[in-house]
């Protein structure tokens, strides 16, 4: 029996893979977990919210005030529709670059700065 040194390696190898097999089917259960307990969807506004903290402030300002060169955003919606913000959001507009943010974060941003200026 030539092969017989093998077997072990052999054994080694598929215990391996059984192994490989059994942790990504936990992790892809665990995923799924994940995606169904975060349940109720998140608010667009809030969402909107967290993203402008996240992206523009740097450059309109802390309260969106504008500061510098950056105008203020935060009467955007008095200015612009909400196609209008998740299209400048996306794409830029003059010196602001585009990129910023992809059609879905445009949207909740959108329609945060819009509930800015219904109150
Ligand atoms: C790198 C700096 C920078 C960032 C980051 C930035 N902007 Fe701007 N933004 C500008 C500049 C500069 C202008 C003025 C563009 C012009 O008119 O030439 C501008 C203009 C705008 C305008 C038009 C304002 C007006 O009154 O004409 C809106 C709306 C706007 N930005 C929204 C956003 C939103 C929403 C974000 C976050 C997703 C954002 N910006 C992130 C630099 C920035």
């Amino acid at each position: 029996m030539k092969n017989k040194p093998l077997i072990p390696f052999f054994l080694t190898a598929v215990a391996g893979l059984l192994l490989m097999l059994g942790l990504s089917l936990v992790g892809v259960n665990q995923q799924a977990g994940d995606e169904n307990g975060e349940g109720e969807e998140q608010d667009p506004v809030e969402y909107g919210e967290e993203l402008v903290n996240e992206n523009c402030i740097s450059c309109h300002g802390d309260n969106l005030e504008g500061q510098g060169d950056y105008p203020a955003i935060n009467n955007a919606g008095e200015n612009y529709s909400a196609e209008e913000i998740a299209d400048i959001a996306q794409n830029g507009t003059g010196d602001m670059p585009g990129g910023i943010a992809n059609a879905e974060e445009g949207e909740a941003i959108a329609e945060y700065l819009m509930s800015l200026s219904e109150e």
